[in-house]
């Protein structure tokens, strides 16, 4: 065993799979763009208390997955478990608020969360995190839904559909968790233990339990869309019908409800397989209270995060063909130290025209070289010794073909960036 090993629930991204993150983050950054999203970077860390108020004190984010710390100047600080409260945060700081609005903002990075590590559920992971801030336009929810179908679309994902539900708004959530509350404890016996706990702090939690004691309870539940406020009924059905219109497929999932306490109305997700049961692809909703939680002025707003290792995985489950992240396809040989001189002039002149090119490092034989040439899998190899240097030309084998021509040192540069 090692001494050194990268921490649980953490990966290393190796040179080999860098093509799939180039092209996902590729893909999800011009459909942004497509849909005029602006692009915010937020810090890595943030101020505890920022979490704990934004996303909600007895969620399982907040009490049992933040990396919390103290620095050396006495603040707690956690690093971010997502991006949407940097970022409404960072709205209400930099006063984004008197822009145009809406306001589409997206990010890219790292999010951190001490999550039980298995397939495709990490403790550093990295989310595309995009939010339309103030709008309540429920064609705002079907804008942000549209572009992560569209990302996965692109991707090679099939039988696409979203999971959909409303959690209704501080006027019509009281009703509904009253009448869930009255529900549970005919049923209080039968359900688990974590269940009961869930019904004191985080009622809405108990329609996500997965303990097999608690499924025909909740198959019974009260659904909220029977109890949705006029208002929310109305967006609601307007999102439906956006969602249909677009031929966007979803089914309703009353038991859809989210580990984030800011979500108002809409709520979603993307399911996949391949990746264990259940796994969300990405997740998101509309959060029109956020804004006034932190203490800024009031915003409605939408948005969704992607988890890029889920779809990364995916993709390879789907064996998605990706374009390969190119290498150089020159490879300067030389044999002597004069040849060495005037290939590291050449290799600076190729690198100035943007012609990508390896170098042989060290002193070695040419059969040595070209045998490094040929692993490398390079097109073209350029080959100096005295007897090139003494006639003013470089020997350029065609690693291809097999076969060698003669090119005028001054013209190699040309020559090459003409082929490569
Ligand atoms: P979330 O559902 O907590 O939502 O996370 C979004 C996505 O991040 C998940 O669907 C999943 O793909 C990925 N993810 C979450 N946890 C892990 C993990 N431990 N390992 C790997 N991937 C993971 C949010 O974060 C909200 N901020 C989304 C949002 C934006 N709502 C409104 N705006």
């Amino acid at each position: 065993m090692l001494q050194y090993q990268r921490p649980t629930g953490t990966l290393d991204t190796l040179p080999e799979d860098q093509h799939y993150w180039d092209h996902v983050r590729a893909r999800a950054r011009h459909l942004a763009e497509l849909a005029g999203f602006e692009r915010i970077d937020v810090p890595v860390f943030e101020a505890t208390e920022l979490f704990a108020r934004g996303i909600g004190t007895g969620t399982d984010v907040v009490d049992k997955e933040m990396y919390t710390f103290t620095d050396k100047g006495g603040h707690q600080l956690t690093l971010r478990p997502e991006f949407t409260a940097g970022v409404v945060r960072a709205y209400i700081e930099n006063g984004l608020y008197v822009r145009p609005q809406p306001l589409k903002l997206y990010s890219f990075g790292p999010t951190f969360r001490y999550d039980r590590p298995q397939a495709g559920r990490y403790r550093q992971f990295t989310q595309f995190n995009a939010e339309i801030l103030g709008e309540q336009d429920p064609a705002a929810d079907v804008e942000v839904m549209a572009m992560v179908w569209d990302l996965y679309d692109g991707l090679g994902f099939r039988d696409l559909e979203f999971q959909l539900n409303s959690t209704g708004c501080p006027r019509c959530r009281p009703g509904y968790l009253a009448v869930l509350k009255a529900y549970y404890a005919e049923h209080i016996g039968e359900i688990c233990e974590d269940c009961r706990r869930r019904l004191e702090h985080s009622p809405l939690r108990v329609l996500d339990c997965k303990a097999d004691q608690c499924q025909p309870v909740i198959a019974g539940a009260p659904h909220f869309l029977d109890h949705l406020c006029d208002e929310c009924t109305e967006h609601f059905g307007a999102l439906r019908e956006y969602l249909d219109l677009l031929d966007r497929r979803y089914t309703i999932n009353h038991r859809l409800v989210r580990g984030l306490d800011y979500y108002t109305k809409t709520v979603f997700e993307v399911w996949a397989a391949g990746i264990g049961a259940q796994a969300a692809v990405c997740g998101g909703g509309r959060y029109d209270g956020l804004a006034e939680i932190l203490d800024g002025p009031p915003t409605p707003a939408v948005g969704v995060a992607v988890g890029l290792e889920r779809i990364i995985l995916v993709m390879k489950d789907l064996d998605v063909d990706v374009p390969p992240t190119p290498t150089p396809s020159v490879f300067l040989a030389h044999l002597g130290p004069q040849a060495k001189w005037e290939e590291l002039r050449l290799m600076d002149a190729l690198r100035q025209a943007g012609v990508a090119a390896w170098i042989a490092f060290g002193e070695r034989g040419l059969r040595s070289q070209l045998r490094e040439a040929d692993k490398r899998g390079v097109r073209y190899t350029i080959i100096l010794g005295e007897d090139e240097l003494a006639a003013g030309l470089a020997t350029v084998r065609d690693m291809k073909a097999g076969e060698q021509v003669g090119v005028k040192l001054g013209d190699l540069v040309e020559w090459l960036k003409a082929r490569v």
